[in-house]
């Protein structure tokens, strides 16, 4: 499902990430961890395809991510490090709020409170 072969990226003309390889198969839950300023957030950026000036490959789906077209936004979600909107919406609020980004159908948002065990009003 995700899968780096050698990809490189900096931000400045020192190198920073180098050579980062790791597959991520499908149904599996992968977390890396590292110390404040290691990359991990940058990671993310390039891996939902904003940063695509990196070397190297970042294949999602079977799309190499700096040719990604907006129809990539359709097959991913993100949950973003600094929440703006969480705490201010309802739980059924965020849902719908996320669902109302994609095209395609989506879960409702009962059909997810039901499937995740949490019930709010
Ligand atoms: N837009 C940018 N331009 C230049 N340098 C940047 C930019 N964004 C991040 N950096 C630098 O890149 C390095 C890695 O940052 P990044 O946010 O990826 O680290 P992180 O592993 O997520 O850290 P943390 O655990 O603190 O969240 C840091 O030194 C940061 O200052
Ligand atoms: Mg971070």
């Amino acid at each position: 499902m995700i899968q780096l072969n050698k990809m490189s990226f900096t931000y400045t003309k020192q190198p920073f990430l180098e050579n980062i390889s790791f597959t991520v198969e499908s149904g599996e839950i992968f977390g890396f961890l590292g110390p404040s300023g290691a990359g991990k957030s940058t990671i993310q950026k390039i891996l939902i395809g904003m940063l695509p000036n990196y070397t190297g490959s970042v294949v999602i789906n079977g799309i190499e991510i700096k040719k990604h077209d907006n129809r990539f936004y359709e097959q991913i979600g993100v949950d973003f490090e600094y929440p703006s909107l969480y705490k201010k919406l309802t739980a059924r609020q965020n849902l719908d709020f996320f669902s109302s980004l994609y095209q395609g159908d989506c879960y409702s948002a009962d059909e997810l409170l039901d499937f995740s065990g949490f019930y709010f009003l």
